[in-house]
C-alpha cells in the first residue's frame, strides 16, 4: 500500500466520520442517493434530507414511479434543482434498462444520468469496493497541496490530478475506508480556509505544509462578478391562497413553482399597481448570475379570476410551502404568511 494510502485509512478509521445516516450500508440505491445530495451540499443539510427521502422512496422502484413533482417537493430547498430532475431520470433508466438494479462497475454507473465520473467511483468504491479514484472538488484541494501541484485544478491540471488520484489508489484496502478518509479529511482538517495542518496524517510528507504554501494552494481561479438578473415577483394572494405558475422544465428552477414575474403581468390579471406593498428586495446567487428579486404583495379579495390560464396554479399557502418551490420563495410565502395572517384568522 502507498503510505499516502495508509495514512489516509488510519486516519480514516480513528479520527473520520462514522455515523452519517448514509452510511454503513452497501446497496448501492442510498449510496447513490446520498452522492447526489452531497454533489453542492454540506453534509449537514443533507443529513436532514437524506432520511425523509429514504422514508418515502425506499428503493429506485419507488422513486421511478413516483411523479416528479413528489420528487421536487421533496427536494425542496437542496438547491441545484437539475439534480433532483437528473435523480428521477437514472430512477427511470436502472429500472427501465438494469431490471431495477444499479449497474456494478464505476465505468457503467458513469453512463447515468447526474452521474459523473467522481461520483461514479465514489459509488462503486462504496457500494461494490471497486479501485475507483474520486476528485471531488475536496480532494482536489488535498492533492494540490499535499503534491504541490500549481494552476487552476481543471483542463490540464485536473487530468494531472486524476492520473495522480489513480495512482494513489491502495492494492488491499477497504476501498470505502480510503474514500471516506480522502472524503472526511478535505472536509474537516484540510479545509479553504485555516487548514487544520497539525492534526493532519499527511504533514510531514505534504509538500504545501512544508513550503509554507498551504494558503497559496490550489491557484484560485480569477474571480470574475457574476452577472445580476433583476426580477419583480408578484405575490397575489387573498390571505389564504396564493398565485403560482410552473416554469418549464429548462432553465433556473425547471419544473417548480414561483410567482407570476415582472409588474407587467399585473396587466393580464386585470390588476392594478395601486395596491402593491413593495417587500424589502433581497438576492439569491446561482452559479453563473445573481438575481435580485424585488417581491410585491397583492392582496386580493378573491382569487377564482386568475386560474385559467395554462402554468397558473392557485394554492393555498399552507399546500404551496409543501409543494416544490425553491427555499428563496418559500421564504417569501412565509413572510405573505406573516403579513397576511389576520386574514386567515377570521
Ligand atoms: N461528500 C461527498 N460524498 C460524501 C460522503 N459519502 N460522506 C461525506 N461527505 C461526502
Amino acid at each position: 500500500m502507498t503510505s499516502f494510502a495508509h495514512c489516509i485509512t488510519h486516519w480514516q478509521r480513528h479520527f473520520g466520520r462514522h455515523d452519517l445516516p448514509w452510511q454503513g450500508c452497501r446497496d448501492p440505491y442510498p449510496v447513490w442517493l446520498s452522492e447526489i445530495m452531497l454533489q453542492q451540499t454540506q453534509v449537514t443539510t443533507v443529513s436532514g434530507y437524506f432520511p425523509r427521502f429514504m422514508a418515502h422512496f425506499p428503493d429506485v422502484r419507488a422513486l421511478a414511479a413516483a411523479p416528479l413533482d413528489a420528487v421536487f417537493s421533496l427536494w425542496a430547498g437542496l438547491g441545484y434543482y437539475a439534480r433532483a430532475r437528473n435523480l428521477h431520470a437514472c430512477a427511470v433508466k436502472v429500472v427501465a434498462a438494469h431490471g431495477g438494479k444499479f449497474p456494478e462497475t464505476a465505468a457503467a454507473l458513469a453512463e447515468l444520468p447526474g452521474i459523473g465520473r467522481s461520483t461514479a467511483a465514489a459509488i462503486a468504491a462504496f457500494a461494490y469496493s471497486e479501485r475507483a479514484a474520486i476528485l471531488d472538488g475536496n480532494v482536489k484541494r488535498v492533492l494540490c497541496r499535499c503534491f504541490a501541484i500549481e494552476g487552476v485544478p481543471v483542463g490540464t491540471v485536473e487530468k494531472e490530478l486524476w492520473a495522480l488520484a489513480s495512482s494513489l489508489l491502495p492494492a488491499s484496502v477497504d476501498m470505502s475506508v480510503y474514500t471516506q478518509g480522502l472524503m472526511d479529511l478535505g472536509a474537516t482538517l484540510c479545509i479553504a480556509r485555516k487548514p487544520r495542518c497539525p492534526e493532519c496524517p499527511l504533514a510531514t510528507s505534504c509538500l504545501a505544509w512544508q513550503q509554507g504554501r498551504v494558503q497559496d494552494l490550489p491557484t484560485p481561479k480569477i474571480k470574475t462578478r457574476k452577472p445580476q438578473r433583476r426580477s419583480e415577483f408578484l405575490l397575489i394572494t387573498d390571505g389564504k391562497n396564493i398565485l403560482l405558475q410552473r416554469r418549464p422544465p429548462t432553465g433556473i428552477w425547471g419544473g417548480l413553482l414561483t410567482p407570476p414575474e415582472g409588474l407587467e403581468r399585473l396587466l393580464d390579471f386585470g390588476l392594478s399597481a395601486r395596491n402593491l406593498q413593495t417587500l424589502p428586495p433581497r438576492t439569491h446567487v446561482f452559479t453563473h448570475f445573481r438575481l435580485e428579486i424585488h417581491p410585491y404583495l397583492c392582496r386580493v379579495e378573491q382569487m377564482l379570476l386568475f386560474v385559467s390560464e395554462p402554468g397558473l396554479e392557485c394554492l393555498t399557502l399552507e399546500d404551496a410551502l409543501q409543494a416544490g418551490v425553491p427555499a428563496p420563495v418559500s421564504r417569501l410565502l412565509r413572510e405573505v404568511m406573516a403579513l397576511t395572517s389576520d386574514k386567515r384568522d377570521i
